[in-house]
């Protein structure tokens, strides 16, 4: 039986879910904020650790303006309906990313959100926003050589360098999820996905149900996860 703590999810599909509906794309990103809010939930009361979200990424912003305000407007939308209930479910909210660019009225109601949850003690909930792999490392290669130069570090290693990771805090990423059938990492949490298993659903991130992630872990509970070592049991 594999442990599982963390969870990342890509949510993708939700424009295509909108064009199969003729929808908006701004309707598939509305009840995809619907579908975080249920699985949240779910997640938690499964005992998961913590659940990071790709809410936006860095390159996120070559989107149409309109689109990219509306996803900077979900936030709002998601805080304003669900805190309460986020509350009563003891989950704390953090966010990864680039915060810098976000503008202020997310930043703002992100900051409060983090603040108010600061104290419960279940499942975090993890939103990656203005996120991108490559930017987390090479800013964290930036601070890392800064310290090495100024000697607050000694050693250079893998485990020294997790510590300037916007995840330092955060358990082992153990499994991956993707919806919508398409098979990419997409710039999300490339140092911390090194041993995390992969899967990939053909799910539209607003169909997905309770019973997806039932499915995702159980295939993940099956896997044989051996972090580049030999199976005693299985090796003669
Ligand atoms: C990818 O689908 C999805 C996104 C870029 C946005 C995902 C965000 C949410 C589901 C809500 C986040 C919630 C909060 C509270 C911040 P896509 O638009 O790329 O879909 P497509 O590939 O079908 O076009």
């Amino acid at each position: 039986m594999n442990t599982l703590n963390h969870i990342a999810i890509i949510m993708d599909g939700n424009g295509r879910w909108a064009k199969s509906h003729n929808l908006p794309r701004t309707m598939g990103h509305k009840k995809g904020v619907e579908k975080v809010r249920e699985i949240a939930i779910y997640a938690n009361k499964l005992g998961i650790k913590c659940l990071t979200l790709y809410a936006f990424s860095t390159e996120n912003w070559k989107r149409p303006e309109k689109e990219v305000n509306y996803l900077m407007s979900l936030p709002k939308v998601f805080f304003k309906s669900y805190l309460k209930e986020i509350m009563a479910n003891n989950i704390k909210i953090t966010m990864i990313g680039d915060m810098k660019d976000i503008p202020l009225e997310a930043k703002n109601i992100f900051k409060e959100a983090i603040k108010a949850t600061s104290k419960n003690t279940g499942m975090v909930l993890n939103f990656a926003m203005n996120y991108g792999g490559q930017r987390e490392i090479v800013r964290a290669a930036k601070k890392y050589a800064q310290d090495y130069k100024d000697g607050k570090i000694k050693n250079l290693n893998e485990k020294t360098f997790n510590n300037y990771l916007y995840t330092k805090d955060l358990p082992e990423l153990d499994l991956m999820i993707r919806t919508s059938a398409e098979e990419r990492i997409s710039n999300f949490l490339l140092y911390q996905v090194a041993y995390s298993e992969l899967i990939f659903m053909d799910t539209y991130w607003p169909n997905f149900k309770k019973e997806d992630l039932d499915k995702a872990i159980e295939i993940y509970m099956k896997r044989n996860r051996r972090f580049g070592a030999i199976d005693e049991n299985k090796s003669n």
